[in-house]
């Protein structure tokens, strides 16, 4: 029997609209072509991702929640970085390996951005690598569930 490894990828409010969103801090990259290489990176590591993408945090709690039996989590919660405790509570709940991710450098920009209340319930934080951290994210997700 083959196990099949499965990542819950969340990508949170107002990133649809990467490619046109403040390109001088966001690039360029749209959130499709992300998905894209995403996907591509998986195949090479044989896992599977699921993608959301959401505005509203009831809805990227919901998808923590039906996340249960997946192996890890790459979240990019945008500004419910800085306040959402719900959203830090549903990571705590189901206890699975996340990774938080930010396109841009969060810790050189405004002093609002450098406060993540998500961190605490991730295993790291990458942080200003453009759409490359999310490929980042996905290797160091591999790698920590190999150790
Ligand atoms: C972001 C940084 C957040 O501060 C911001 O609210 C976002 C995007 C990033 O990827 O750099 O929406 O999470």
């Amino acid at each position: 029997m083959t196990l099949v490894v499965k990542y819950l990828v969340i990508h949170g409010p107002n990133l649809n609209l990467l490619g046109m969103r403040e390109p001088e801090i966001y690039g360029t990259v749209t959130l499709q072509e992300i998905n894209q290489r995403l996907l591509t990176e998986a195949e090479t590591f044989d896992i599977k991702l699921e993608i959301i993408q959401s505005n509203s945090e009831g809805e990227i709690i919901d998808a923590i929640h039906r996340a249960l039996s997946y192996d890890g989590i790459i979240i990019n919660p945008a500004a419910y970085t800085h306040y959402s405790l719900a959203i830090y509570d549903a990571l705590r709940a189901v206890k699975l390996p996340t990774v938080e991710v930010h396109l841009s450098q969060i810790h050189d920009r405004e002093e609002f951005r450098s406060r993540s209340v998500i961190a605490p319930a991730c295993i790291g934080q990458i942080s200003g690598f453009g759409f490359n951290s999310y490929l980042l994210a996905l290797r160091a997700l591999v790698l920590h569930n190999k150790i």
